[in-house]
């Protein structure tokens, strides 16, 4: 490699850029959940980029991978400890009770299409910086919440045509029954410790829970026979749980019960959920997402019982690739582009075009001084429906001709009226 190419400065690692084709499917997918999740009765939020670190230590969890390996911590000028959100669940539960909207009717019902920041070894569907598009419902414990939420996740896949999501449920307990289990389960580790690797033997010691997290064939062997929560389910957990399968089937939700389902973070309580899918490889969630009904208390709420998940965007983009049945890059067409055969058009044509936008049209013009034939070419490759042509005989009688390009009819125009024609027959007048 040169020096200078060596010198270059690129994306930082696990960045990348989103160029406009991508773009234009990252927009796509915003507007489409836009419609999906406001016919559920959400609606939009969004929280700072950067949030206080404590808010994330103490939600996610000391002992989670997240806060002791991945968080883009920083001390600002004026020595505050600042942390680029890893995800949305604490910064909206922040919001929430800042700004007291837990005095409106509940449920409050939010979703966020944010970026989001974790310092992981970047690979197929692990990023740096990634998109997620989340829902928080607030303010109910019933199991319908629950059910609505799981819905509203499997609908908007549904909506896109991904067929190929998996969805997986499982219960974490309560403060009832989850210690008692705890301790159980630690008792069998510390029995089997000589069966788990040492990254496990470290997690028996903050979290056993965690240890079903490790993707160590060994210890996954070891896990078989392990004690599993939702078999210790105290019996307001597993009303709760039964009702949220009853629910979701009644609603045509397909899922399976995985009683090995940890999520990454502590603030879960009962259910937990996942989306997984066969066509992505080891990172094969979609989304994921859990009930946290103590979270708003935690951080000195109003007790405030709350439900959300959060799908992965990049990986809905890779699983619609994979499936190959939806394209959300369709090639952008324009309405009009001016072609202009003699130099001195040059501004008469600049002035058209703006004039065209402000009607609200997408109108093109030539920057390069391309030839004639080259700015037909553009026009075709941009899918014009319209050429408007500045040629020197029509423009000395003040006239331009306009050519529909699908049909190719022709007709001369006057040029102070051509733009109000233009737009009275796209119906912008
Ligand atoms: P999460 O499981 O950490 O949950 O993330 C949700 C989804 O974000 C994952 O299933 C995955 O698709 C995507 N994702 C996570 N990390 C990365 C990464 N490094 N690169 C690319 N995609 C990634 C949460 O964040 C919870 N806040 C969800 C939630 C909302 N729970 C309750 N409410």
């Amino acid at each position: 490699m040169s020096a200078k190419k060596e010198n270059r400065i690129r994306a930082p690692r696990g960045t990348s850029d989103y160029l406009p084709d991508r773009a234009a499917s990252i927009h796509r997918l915003d507007r489409l959940a836009g419609e999906v999740f406001s016919n559920y009765g959400y609606q939009r939020i969004i929280t700072p980029t950067f949030e206080d670190t404590a808010l994330f230590t103490r939600s996610i969890g000391e002992a989670s991978d997240i806060v002791r390996k991945e968080m883009y911590t920083f001390e600002d000028r004026g020595g505050r400890s600042l942390t680029l959100r890893p995800e949305a669940t604490a910064p909206v539960v922040r919001a929430f009770i800042e700004h007291n909207l837990g005095s409106q009717s509940l449920p409050v019902k939010l979703y966020y299409f944010s970026n989001m920041f974790r310092y992981e070894r970047p690979q197929a569907g692990r990023f740096r910086e990634f998109w997620q598009l989340g829902v928080e419902a607030l303010g109910s414990p019933e199991p319908s919440l629950d059910a609505e939420v799981i819905t509203l996740a499997a609908d908007f896949l549904r909506a896109l045509d991904i067929r190929e999501g998996l969805m997986k449920i499982g219960s974490m307990g309560d403060e009832n029954c989850r210690p008692q289990y705890t301790l159980i389960l630690q008792k069998y580790l510390e029995e089997k410790r000589d069966s788990f690797c040492p990254d496990c033997g470290e997690r028996l010691k903050f979290n056993p829970l965690r240890v079903f997290d490790c993707k160590n064939s060994e210890c996954q062997k070891a896990l078989a026979d392990a004690p599993k929560m939702i078999d210790y389910l105290c019996d307001e957990c597993r009303d709760h749980f039964d009702g949220v399968g009853r629910l979701l089937k009644e609603v045509g939700i397909e899922f399976s019960i995985d009683p090995m389902l940890v999520r990454g973070f502590d603030y879960y309580t009962r259910t937990t959920f996942e989306i997984q899918s066969s066509q992505l490889g080891a990172q094969n969630a979609l989304g994921g997402g859990g009930r946290y009904d103590r979270l708003v208390s935690d951080y000195g709420g109003k007790p405030t019982p709350a439900v959300g998940f959060a799908l992965g965007i990049e990986r809905l983009l890779a699983a619609l690739k994979a499936e190959e049945n939806v394209d959300l890059s369709t090639p952008r067409k324009i309405d009009v582009f001016l072609i202009v055969i003699d130099n001195e058009h040059r501004d008469q044509a600049f002035k058209l075009a703006i004039e065209l936008r402000r009607i609200g049209l997408s109108a093109e013009v030539d920057y390069m001084n391309r030839s004639t034939r080259s700015q037909m070419k553009l026009a075709d490759k941009m899918g014009a429906e319209y050429a408007l042509i500045l040629g020197p005989d029509e423009m000395a009688r003040g006239e331009v001709v306009m050519r529909n390009l699908s049909t190719g009819e022709e007709r001369p125009e006057k040029l102070s009226s051509v733009a109000d024609k233009l737009g009275k027959i796209k119906g912008f007048e």
